[in-house]
């Protein structure tokens, strides 16, 4: 078994870089510093192969075994961090204001360099792997743009390998599935046009409000009575607007909310149900819809042997019980998703401790979690590609 004792040689150095990242949030495209950091530190560790401005700022590295012929596989790390104003009171907060690592990229970004400096050492794996630095996750699919600008073919990239840290799953412990692990992710708006007039004389018009609060309440029909229980649907009106005034029925209301499904067939269903549903519902009462859908993030899944290989890795490295296999999916989403439409793999998730969660001003990543990560990714390189 290996253990995370090597690691933890690393681990000052990666905190010191993490700590580093963390002062210095960068948003979507605009990572350039991070992006020559991450360079910087590849090309110190005597990576020659090193590709910059991919997808604008994305970086890959290839670092070539030494146990002879094989395939290359992908590990990704993501960079970007968000809008939002820290509030970790952490001696190492966000040194530019509005800006802050809330969702750990910083410690993504640290760890997969820390296992690029081992693995340039030890070269004890055949074939190569290709490290994958990718910009806005967040908010602009940097990993689709990745996928669309060939890194998986410009570096023959046959397996590729995700991780992010978990909130609420230990330190030491990680979680993976077979199968769907994050959501699918869509956004709606429906504009219900009606006809306005005086709000005392509501049989002259044609109400949008009324109708409009019936489409919200048959949008959550479609998923209690038209969804199969068993198979998981979130549609979130989140957004309305409608008049400004106490006295005065507008001429349309606007609502729109978000779409989370785990399988294509439930996805498919709801992007046309919503529509049905809501053109049924506003025309029965003499109004009209118009509806704009977008399909935004794919569904993030794990494919079987990727899983299966991952799950080898991490419990070679904590142990058989600290690797639970059969997490439940979230609702959440992740450009990962268009990595693994492209190459088989898997994401696993790394236990953070019990932090405040993702996206939240208190949130830091655990520097006591950089050895797990680091372990994990020379663990998994070992595992896929033994010398
Ligand atoms: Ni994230």
């Amino acid at each position: 078994m290996l253990n995370v004792e090597p690691f933890r040689e690393l681990e000052a150095e990666v905190t010191e870089w993490r700590r580093h990242l963390h002062q210095h949030p960068e948003l979507d495209y605009r990572v350039h510093n991070t992006a020559k950091f991450v360079a910087e530190k590849l090309a110190s560790f005597g990576i020659n192969h090193i590709e910059t401005g991919i997808a604008e700022t994305g970086i890959v590295a290839l670092i070539q075994g030494e146990g002879g012929d094989g395939p290359t596989i992908g590990l990704r790390a993501d960079m970007d961090a968000l809008p939002i104003v820290e509030a970790s009171n952490k001696p190492w907060s966000s040194q530019v204001p509005g800006k802050m690592h809330a969702c750990g990229h910083d410690g993504h970004t640290a760890m997969l360099l820390g296992a690029a400096k081992h693995l340039a050492k030890t070269r004890n794996f055949k074939g190569a792997v290709a490290l994958i630095f990718q910009p806005a996750e967040e908010d602009g699919r940097g990993g689709q743009k990745m996928v669309q600008e060939g890194i998986m073919e410009r570096f023959g990239i046959s397996q590729v390998f995700g991780m992010h840290n978990s909130p609420g799953i230990e330190i030491g412990k990680f979680g993976i599935a077979d199968g769907p692990i994050l959501a699918a992710l869509d956004e709606f708006d429906i504009v219900v046009k009606g006809r306005g007039g005086h709000a005392a004389q509501p049989h002259r018009t044609i109400d949008p409000v009324v109708i409009g609060a019936q489409i919200i309440m048959g949008l959550q029909t479609l998923v209690s009575r038209y969804t199969d229980p068993t198979e998981s649907l979130v549609i979130s009106v989140t957004k309305l607007s409608a008049a400004q005034a106490y006295n005065i029925i507008p001429e349309q209301v606007e609502l729109s909310g978000t779409v989370r499904t785990l399988l294509p067939s439930v996805r498919d269903f709801a992007e046309q149900h919503i529509l049905l549903s809501a053109k049924g519902i506003a025309q029965g009462f003499g109004a009209d819809v118009e509806l704009k859908y977008r399909r935004l993030e794919p569904m993030t899944i794990n494919h079987t042997e990727g899983t299966d290989l991952a799950v080898k890795a991490a419990r070679k490295l904590v142990g058989a019980n600290s690797v639970d296999d059969k997490v439940k999916p979230r609702m959440g989403s992740e450009d990962f998703a268009y990595m693994l439409q492209a190459r088989p793999g898997a994401m696993i998730w790394l236990g953070n401790g019990s932090t405040a969660g993702l996206h939240n001003p208190a949130y830091d990543f655990s520097d006591e979690a950089l050895r797990y990560g680091i372990g994990y990714w020379v663990s998994l390189v070992e595992t896929a590609l033994p010398a």
